[in-house]
């Protein structure tokens, strides 16, 4: 359990400068809570994800980690504890607490979950009517107590929670040190208390101090600050994060995400990108990041608490799916310069990397399916050698792991019992190991050499959906980095569809509609077949997975050139056929395939780039992608497939989040 006790240092005269219509605690523009331009959206269906599209709130903005703030005539800790039990499912790894006693704010925050914290504090007087809390899913730095927010500047005045990255941290870290900050903590989010303080320090109010602070971050954040010396308003900001002001009687609160305020009050504003809310008891005014008052409608929430948690989707696993351009775009976020890639994660490993002869990946189920995808990549991209192991194969075949082997463990969890039990096999031969993982602190994460995050986000659902094309991002970046340590050219054009994948996931959701046509007939069919060749094989072996195991539908996923060497067999007519052909060196071997089938009645779905003509007419149905780098194209055709599974599984009835038999973590052999 950590304490921190802060003590009130005066920073002279503060001024109103935050460029606000109203000073804070005055009833602003935006009318407190009882604005009479109140919209109240009644026409929300609970049940229905229908309002997603109109709430960019939610429009695939997702985020790890969860935010509450409160201000009021009542007690901020019981609030504060409240809302964060119901944003654990965000993250659960660390948790922390400000309460603003008299002219004091006093934090505290401990590592693991919220009861821990709750524990610590059992039997403190943590009195206050205003504070702040942050249930954190670690990004940058292990969940310690020192890690958990709050943070705070130089001398416990300025306290801020933070969800999302901050992409220039070091170089703001850098400038912070050497006016004189002291940093306590590994977080990118502690810069952010340090920077407000450098304004706060030149005479502004706490709010100006915060909108100046923002300006000068890049990255995405959603923001709730208090500050000692200005106790009678919290500052909420967002970018590229989700954040909610609540609007209730006497008191007012913040929150990252809506489930958290449902105890207390259903009328919210939503704030948009480049949004800043100034929240006090008695009134709560919104204005640009320029100072330029908003004019906010009031947000009537209609949606129950389960359907709030997971953020009005039907499943957790369609939220997880919508979540992954921004999960691909956290997994970049930081680590491409123009057309290079930084990649300091793995910068004690560079001598390896650049020596590597040979590169073992080992993963199990999707992860594994991530790994045939990083084969493709680091071979072609490096031009060395990669075998791609099960881990509960790779643990038992005595494998040939010379020193000076480089081993990459894949592993959304970290904590899968075969992939640990290969890692300690491969160490033990010599291996330098390099995990990819998307728990910090994991297992994964503790015993390899060095670790890449994939900063995905808490995945809940059973089914692996942005766990995976993060992984097969990560991996990427990886194999970019061993052919740049290898002096081999990247491939013109594939640098900037790494960095255009969050666009191209984006449209490719878009294809939900197209995608439910096809699972009205895949549903009503017992074995439904996936072909592709290359880095579409892999896409293939993932997407029979996923249907196997939420829609129960017997599945099978075979080389394209391998089905007449024995499978054609079972295509008998009307046997639903996923042909994947989005690779255009193969694209006419696919096609005759695609022909073969046919021949002997096969349905077939046809994976093509968009406006690729050659298999119009062939297919019975064409779910054309947005285009990207061949070898980039699994992270792409994922979605539909991923959509595809789900669908079909809802349409046969089936527990989409928890599919029988199965567990999202597998810690026994
Ligand atoms: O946590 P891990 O990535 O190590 O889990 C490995 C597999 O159990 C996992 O990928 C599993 O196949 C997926 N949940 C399937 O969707």
């Amino acid at each position: 359990m950590g304490f921190i006790e802060v003590r009130r240092v005066p920073h002279g005269s503060a001024t109103t400068e935050s460029g606000l219509t109203k000073p804070p605690g005055d009833r602003g523009t935006n009318g407190g809570q009882v604005a009479a331009r109140q919209v109240i959206l009644a026409w929300v269906i609970p049940g229905s994800r229908g309002i997603i599209p109109r709430l960019s709130l939610w429009k695939g903005r997702y985020r790890m980690c969860g935010i509450v703030g409160y201000v009021g005539d009542g007690e901020a800790l019981g609030f504060i504890l409240e809302g964060l039990k119901r944003l654990e499912y965000r993250g659960y790894d660390s948790a922390g607490v400000a309460v603003l006693q008299g002219n004091r704010s006093v934090v505290r925050k401990s590592a693991g979950r919220i009861c821990s914290l709750e524990k610590g504090i059992s039997g403190e007087s943590l009195e206050g009517t205003l504070g702040i809390g942050h249930t954190r899913w670690a990004t940058h730095g292990a969940p310690t107590d020192l890690n958990a927010h709050p943070h705070t500047d130089c001398h416990g005045d300025v306290v801020v929670v933070h969800n999302g990255i901050i992409e220039n941290y070091q170089e703001l870290t850098a400038w912070l040190r050497d006016r004189g900050h002291m940093f306590t903590s590994e977080t990118d989010t502690e810069v952010i208390p340090h920077l407000v303080e450098e304004y706060y320090s030149e005479g502004q109010d706490l709010a100006s101090a915060v909108r100046q602070a923002a300006l000068r971050l890049r990255g995405s954040y959603a923001l709730a600050v208090m500050a000692s010396s200005e106790p009678g308003y919290l500052v909420a900001v967002r970018q590229s994060s989700p954040l909610v002001v609540g609007l209730g009687e006497d008191e007012n609160y913040i929150a990252s995400d809506i489930p958290a305020l449902l105890g207390r009050t259903r009328r919210t504003y939503i704030l948009e990108d480049g949004e800043m809310a100034v929240v006090a008891r008695d009134g709560v005014t919104v204005c640009d990041l320029k100072g330029a008052p908003t004019d906010k409608p009031v947000f009537q929430v209609e949606w129950d608490p389960v359907m709030a948690e997971k953020g009005g989707y039907a499943h957790f696993m369609l939220k997880e799916i919508h979540e992954q351009p921004v999960a691909l775009r956290d997994t970049l976020a930081g680590r491409l310069d123009g057309g290079r890639v930084v990649l300091k994660e793995v910068s004690q490993s560079s001598e390896a990397l650049r020596e590597s002869q040979r590169v073992f990946i080992v993963a199990c189920g999707t992860a594994y399916h991530a790994g045939l995808v990083g084969k493709h990549l680091v071979e072609t991209l490096a031009r060395v050698p990669v075998e791609v192991d099960l881990a509960s194969e790779f643990r038992y075949r005595d494998p040939l792991v010379l020193p000076g082997s480089v081993m990459v463990i894949v592993s959304q969890s970290g904590e899968t019992a075969d992939t640990l039990a290969a890692l300690r096999e491969g160490k033990a031969r010599g291996a330098r190991v390099i995990g990819i993982t998307n728990v910090v602190g994991s297992s994964v994460a503790r015993e390899s050499d060095e670790v890449i995050y994939t900063r995905a986000g808490p995945e809940i659902a059973v089914a692996s959906t942005k766990a995976y094309t993060t992984q097969i991002a990560a991996l990427a970046l990886l194999a970019t980095r061993i052919a740049e340590l290898k002096g081999r050219a990247i491939p013109a054009g594939f640098m900037e569809a790494l960095n255009a994948l969050p666009v191209a996931a984006e449209r490719a959701i878009a294809l939900d509609d197209r995608v439910k046509e096809v699972a009205k007939r895949i549903s009503q069919w017992d074995d439904v077949f996936f072909v592709g060749r290359g880095p579409d094989f892999a896409s293939s072996l993932e997407g029979q997975l996923k249907l196997k195991e939420i829609s129960y539908i017997h599945a099978e996923a075979y080389a394209a050139g391998e089905l007449k060497h024995g499978t054609l067999a079972l295509i008998i007519d009307g046997v639903p056929v996923v042909a994947l052909a989005t690779q255009r060196t193969v694209f006419d071997k696919t096609l005759s395939n695609v022909m073969e089938i046919k021949a002997r009645g096969g349905w077939v779905v046809g994976v093509v780039n968009e406006g690729d003509r050659g298999m119009h007419g062939v297919c019975d149905l064409l779910l054309e992608v947005p285009e990207t780098h061949p070898l980039l194209a699994p992270v792409i055709t994922a979605i539909p497939l991923q959509l595809l599974a789900y669908h079909a599984a809802v349409l046969r009835g089936c527990d989409v989040d928890r599919p029988r038999n199965l567990a999202k973590s597998v810690t026994v052999e």
